[in-house]
Protein backbone atom coordinates (compact mmCIF):
# COMPACT_ATOMS: atom_id res chain seq x y z
CA UNK A 1 0.00 0.00 0.00
CA UNK A 2 1.35 3.69 -0.74
CA UNK A 3 1.83 5.25 2.20
CA UNK A 4 0.13 8.94 2.13
CA UNK A 5 2.53 11.34 2.29
CA UNK A 6 1.66 14.60 5.14
CA UNK A 7 3.80 17.45 5.41
CA UNK A 8 3.94 18.96 8.72
CA UNK A 9 5.54 22.61 9.25
CA UNK A 10 7.10 23.76 12.89
CA UNK A 11 7.47 20.06 13.72
CA UNK A 12 9.82 20.22 16.44
CA UNK A 13 8.26 21.03 19.50
CA UNK A 14 4.21 21.51 20.45
CA UNK A 15 1.48 20.90 18.42
CA UNK A 16 3.44 19.73 15.21
CA UNK A 17 5.31 17.14 17.16
CA UNK A 18 2.46 15.46 19.14
CA UNK A 19 1.15 15.19 15.26
CA UNK A 20 3.93 13.92 13.61
CA UNK A 21 4.32 11.46 16.53
CA UNK A 22 0.55 10.86 16.18
CA UNK A 23 0.74 10.32 12.32
CA UNK A 24 3.97 8.15 12.53
CA UNK A 25 2.71 6.21 15.26
CA UNK A 26 -0.87 4.43 12.96
CA UNK A 27 1.82 3.49 10.33
CA UNK A 28 -0.12 4.97 7.61
CA UNK A 29 1.85 7.73 6.57
CA UNK A 30 4.68 8.82 5.31
CA UNK A 31 6.48 12.16 6.99
CA UNK A 32 7.89 15.30 5.94
CA UNK A 33 9.30 17.42 8.83
CA UNK A 34 9.69 20.95 8.76
CA UNK A 35 11.72 22.65 11.01
CA UNK A 36 13.66 26.26 11.52
CA UNK A 37 16.77 24.42 12.16
CA UNK A 38 17.88 21.04 11.70
CA UNK A 39 18.91 20.85 15.38
CA UNK A 40 15.34 21.38 17.14
CA UNK A 41 14.41 18.62 15.24
CA UNK A 42 16.19 16.27 17.14
CA UNK A 43 13.89 15.66 20.19
CA UNK A 44 10.52 15.08 17.73
CA UNK A 45 12.90 12.32 15.74
CA UNK A 46 14.38 10.51 18.94
CA UNK A 47 10.54 10.31 19.95
CA UNK A 48 9.00 8.86 16.04
CA UNK A 49 8.73 4.67 15.96
CA UNK A 50 11.79 2.95 14.89
CA UNK A 51 12.26 2.06 11.53
CA UNK A 52 9.54 5.35 10.68
CA UNK A 53 10.62 7.07 7.00
CA UNK A 54 10.49 10.69 6.96
CA UNK A 55 12.21 13.73 5.41
CA UNK A 56 13.21 16.84 6.55
CA UNK A 57 13.18 20.14 5.28
CA UNK A 58 14.63 22.71 7.09
CA UNK A 59 13.66 26.61 6.33
CA UNK A 60 13.38 29.63 8.76
CA UNK A 61 9.19 31.15 7.85
CA UNK A 62 10.80 35.20 8.66
CA UNK A 63 13.48 34.75 5.43
CA UNK A 64 11.27 35.31 2.41
CA UNK A 65 13.76 34.51 0.61
CA UNK A 66 14.71 31.30 2.41
CA UNK A 67 10.79 30.54 2.17
CA UNK A 68 10.74 31.02 -1.82
CA UNK A 69 13.63 28.46 -2.02
CA UNK A 70 11.55 26.21 0.40
CA UNK A 71 8.51 26.29 -1.46
CA UNK A 72 10.53 25.30 -4.53
CA UNK A 73 12.02 22.29 -2.94
CA UNK A 74 9.05 20.80 -1.22
CA UNK A 75 7.80 21.08 -5.34
CA UNK A 76 10.65 18.95 -6.73
CA UNK A 77 10.97 16.88 -4.18
CA UNK A 78 7.61 16.20 -2.94
CA UNK A 79 4.81 16.47 -6.03
CA UNK A 80 3.10 13.58 -4.20
CA UNK A 81 2.33 15.35 -0.70
CA UNK A 82 -1.01 14.30 -0.15
CA UNK A 83 -1.47 16.47 3.01
CA UNK A 84 0.03 20.27 3.97
CA UNK A 85 -0.36 20.83 8.04
CA UNK A 86 0.73 24.58 7.77
CA UNK A 87 1.11 24.46 11.61
CA UNK A 88 4.24 26.50 12.28
CA UNK A 89 3.09 29.88 13.95
CA UNK A 90 4.26 32.30 15.91
CA UNK A 91 3.20 35.17 18.44
CA UNK A 92 4.57 38.54 19.19
CA UNK A 93 2.16 39.32 22.40
CA UNK A 94 2.12 43.29 22.71
CA UNK A 95 -0.06 46.37 22.57
CA UNK A 96 0.15 47.40 18.80
CA UNK A 97 1.38 50.59 19.67
CA UNK A 98 4.37 49.20 20.76
CA UNK A 99 5.03 46.68 18.30
CA UNK A 100 8.28 47.28 16.24
CA UNK A 101 7.66 47.02 12.79
CA UNK A 102 10.07 43.90 12.56
CA UNK A 103 7.59 41.94 15.06
CA UNK A 104 4.69 42.54 12.79
CA UNK A 105 6.61 41.52 9.65
CA UNK A 106 7.34 38.04 11.37
CA UNK A 107 4.34 37.34 12.26
CA UNK A 108 2.68 38.13 8.78
CA UNK A 109 5.52 36.47 6.78
CA UNK A 110 5.35 32.88 9.24
CA UNK A 111 1.16 33.34 10.00
CA UNK A 112 0.09 33.85 6.94
CA UNK A 113 2.66 34.55 3.93
CA UNK A 114 3.96 30.97 4.15
CA UNK A 115 -0.17 29.29 4.61
CA UNK A 116 -0.62 31.21 1.36
CA UNK A 117 1.99 29.96 -0.51
CA UNK A 118 1.55 26.52 0.22
CA UNK A 119 -1.70 26.51 -0.32
CA UNK A 120 -1.35 27.84 -3.34
CA UNK A 121 1.19 24.39 -3.74
CA UNK A 122 -1.22 22.54 -2.54
CA UNK A 123 -4.54 23.67 -5.07
CA UNK A 124 -1.41 23.08 -8.05
CA UNK A 125 -0.39 19.43 -6.61
CA UNK A 126 -3.59 18.39 -5.35
CA UNK A 127 -5.73 19.05 -8.65
CA UNK A 128 -2.87 17.00 -10.45
CA UNK A 129 -3.23 13.91 -8.32
CA UNK A 130 -7.21 14.85 -8.11
CA UNK A 131 -6.52 14.51 -4.15
CA UNK A 132 -5.28 16.37 -1.01
CA UNK A 133 -6.00 18.27 2.34
CA UNK A 134 -4.53 21.25 3.57
CA UNK A 135 -5.18 21.88 6.82
CA UNK A 136 -4.28 25.80 8.25
CA UNK A 137 -4.15 26.75 11.85
CA UNK A 138 -5.91 28.94 13.35
CA UNK A 139 -7.10 30.10 16.67
CA UNK A 140 -9.80 30.88 18.99
CA UNK A 141 -8.78 34.84 18.80
CA UNK A 142 -9.33 35.04 14.89
CA UNK A 143 -12.81 34.62 16.22
CA UNK A 144 -13.10 36.80 19.29
CA UNK A 145 -10.15 39.39 19.11
CA UNK A 146 -7.58 39.23 21.88
CA UNK A 147 -6.19 42.48 23.29
CA UNK A 148 -2.63 42.74 22.72
CA UNK A 149 -2.80 40.20 19.67
CA UNK A 150 -4.04 42.17 17.37
CA UNK A 151 -1.57 41.43 14.28
CA UNK A 152 -1.39 37.99 15.91
CA UNK A 153 -5.52 37.64 15.78
CA UNK A 154 -5.89 39.28 11.92
CA UNK A 155 -3.24 36.19 10.60
CA UNK A 156 -5.22 33.37 12.13
CA UNK A 157 -8.82 35.04 10.67
CA UNK A 158 -6.74 35.27 7.41
CA UNK A 159 -6.31 31.89 7.84
CA UNK A 160 -9.95 30.53 8.22
CA UNK A 161 -10.45 33.03 5.21
CA UNK A 162 -8.24 31.39 3.04
CA UNK A 163 -9.77 27.73 3.64
CA UNK A 164 -13.01 29.01 3.17
CA UNK A 165 -11.94 30.38 -0.05
CA UNK A 166 -9.91 27.87 -1.30
CA UNK A 167 -12.38 25.20 -1.04
CA UNK A 168 -14.78 26.96 -2.69
CA UNK A 169 -12.44 27.87 -5.63
CA UNK A 170 -11.03 24.59 -5.83
CA UNK A 171 -14.72 23.34 -6.29
CA UNK A 172 -15.02 26.03 -9.42
CA UNK A 173 -11.51 25.24 -10.53
CA UNK A 174 -11.25 21.23 -9.69
CA UNK A 175 -14.91 19.60 -9.66
CA UNK A 176 -14.82 16.79 -8.96
CA UNK A 177 -11.46 16.37 -7.21
CA UNK A 178 -10.88 14.94 -3.80
CA UNK A 179 -9.13 18.31 -2.19
CA UNK A 180 -10.45 19.87 1.40
CA UNK A 181 -9.31 23.03 2.74
CA UNK A 182 -9.73 23.18 6.50
CA UNK A 183 -8.94 25.18 9.25
CA UNK A 184 -8.25 24.54 12.38
CA UNK A 185 -8.89 26.70 15.93
CA UNK A 186 -7.12 25.00 18.88
CA UNK A 187 -8.16 27.18 22.23
CA UNK A 188 -5.48 27.17 25.11
CA UNK A 189 -3.33 24.70 24.39
CA UNK A 190 -0.52 23.85 26.84
CA UNK A 191 2.61 24.54 24.67
CA UNK A 192 5.58 26.86 24.23
CA UNK A 193 3.81 29.26 23.39
CA UNK A 194 1.23 29.52 26.13
CA UNK A 195 3.76 28.45 28.59
CA UNK A 196 5.08 32.35 28.80
CA UNK A 197 1.57 33.67 30.04
CA UNK A 198 1.41 34.93 33.36
CA UNK A 199 -0.27 32.57 35.93
CA UNK A 200 -2.78 35.10 36.83
CA UNK A 201 -3.99 35.12 33.18
CA UNK A 202 -3.66 31.37 32.87
CA UNK A 203 -6.06 30.95 35.56
CA UNK A 204 -8.48 33.80 34.03
CA UNK A 205 -8.34 31.56 31.28
CA UNK A 206 -9.47 28.51 32.68
CA UNK A 207 -12.57 30.00 34.15
CA UNK A 208 -14.02 30.34 30.96
CA UNK A 209 -13.24 26.50 29.82
CA UNK A 210 -16.30 24.17 30.40
CA UNK A 211 -14.28 21.76 30.19
CA UNK A 212 -11.95 22.56 33.18
CA UNK A 213 -8.70 22.21 31.68
CA UNK A 214 -6.25 23.43 29.25
CA UNK A 215 -6.13 21.57 26.32
CA UNK A 216 -2.85 19.49 25.30
CA UNK A 217 -1.11 18.96 22.05
CA UNK A 218 -2.69 15.51 22.09
CA UNK A 219 -5.70 16.83 21.92
CA UNK A 220 -5.06 18.94 18.69
CA UNK A 221 -3.15 16.39 17.16
CA UNK A 222 -5.92 14.06 17.57
CA UNK A 223 -8.52 16.13 15.51
CA UNK A 224 -5.77 16.62 12.86
CA UNK A 225 -5.64 13.11 12.40
CA UNK A 226 -9.17 12.80 12.14
CA UNK A 227 -9.79 15.90 9.65
CA UNK A 228 -6.55 13.91 7.30
CA UNK A 229 -8.56 10.76 7.44
CA UNK A 230 -11.17 9.35 5.18
CA UNK A 231 -13.10 9.37 7.47
CA UNK A 232 -13.49 13.23 7.48
CA UNK A 233 -13.93 13.26 3.52
CA UNK A 234 -17.15 15.86 3.96
CA UNK A 235 -14.99 18.56 6.14
CA UNK A 236 -14.35 21.24 3.93
CA UNK A 237 -14.06 24.92 3.73
CA UNK A 238 -15.14 24.75 7.42
CA UNK A 239 -13.21 25.96 10.63
CA UNK A 240 -12.95 23.17 13.10
CA UNK A 241 -12.87 24.12 17.01
CA UNK A 242 -11.01 22.37 19.52
CA UNK A 243 -11.37 24.52 23.02
CA UNK A 244 -13.11 22.79 25.64
CA UNK A 245 -15.78 25.25 24.98
CA UNK A 246 -13.86 28.36 25.43
CA UNK A 247 -14.83 30.67 23.83
P1 LIG B 1 5.00 26.29 19.59
O1 LIG B 1 5.58 27.65 19.82
O2 LIG B 1 5.19 25.26 20.62
O3 LIG B 1 5.49 25.71 18.18
C1 LIG B 1 5.51 26.52 17.03
C2 LIG B 1 6.23 25.82 15.91
O4 LIG B 1 6.42 26.76 14.84
C3 LIG B 1 7.61 25.32 16.32
O5 LIG B 1 7.86 24.06 15.78
C4 LIG B 1 8.52 26.36 15.73
O6 LIG B 1 9.80 25.87 15.41
C5 LIG B 1 7.77 26.77 14.47
N1 LIG B 1 8.24 28.10 14.09
C6 LIG B 1 8.20 29.21 14.85
N2 LIG B 1 8.83 30.21 14.22
C7 LIG B 1 9.28 29.72 13.05
C8 LIG B 1 10.01 30.28 11.97
N3 LIG B 1 10.45 31.53 11.98
N4 LIG B 1 10.32 29.49 10.93
C9 LIG B 1 9.90 28.21 10.90
N5 LIG B 1 9.20 27.62 11.89
C10 LIG B 1 8.90 28.37 12.95
O7 LIG B 1 3.46 26.57 19.31
P2 LIG B 1 2.18 25.58 19.30
O8 LIG B 1 1.39 25.92 20.49
O9 LIG B 1 2.59 24.19 19.03
O10 LIG B 1 1.42 26.21 18.05
C11 LIG B 1 1.28 25.55 16.80
C12 LIG B 1 0.27 26.31 15.98
O11 LIG B 1 -0.98 26.34 16.67
C13 LIG B 1 0.65 27.78 15.74
O12 LIG B 1 0.29 28.16 14.43
C14 LIG B 1 -0.19 28.52 16.76
O13 LIG B 1 -0.44 29.86 16.38
C15 LIG B 1 -1.44 27.67 16.79
N6 LIG B 1 -2.24 27.83 18.00
C16 LIG B 1 -1.73 27.49 19.24
C17 LIG B 1 -2.51 27.65 20.38
C18 LIG B 1 -2.02 27.30 21.75
O14 LIG B 1 -2.76 27.56 22.73
N7 LIG B 1 -0.83 26.74 21.93
C19 LIG B 1 -3.86 28.21 20.30
C20 LIG B 1 -4.29 28.53 18.97
C21 LIG B 1 -3.50 28.35 17.88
Amino acid sequence: MELRKMLITGASRGIGRALACKLADCGEYRLVLHAASQASLAVTESMLPQGCQYDVMVCDFTDQVATHQFIKDLKSRHPDVYGIISNAGINRDKPLIYQPTEDIDDLLNVNLRVPVLLAKMAMKVFSKRSEGVFIAMASCVAETGNAFQAVYAATKAANNALCKSLAREAGVMQPGCNTRFVSVSPGFIETDMTGQLANDTKAKYLQQIPSGRFGTAEDVAAAIKFLLSDEASYINGTEFKINGGLV
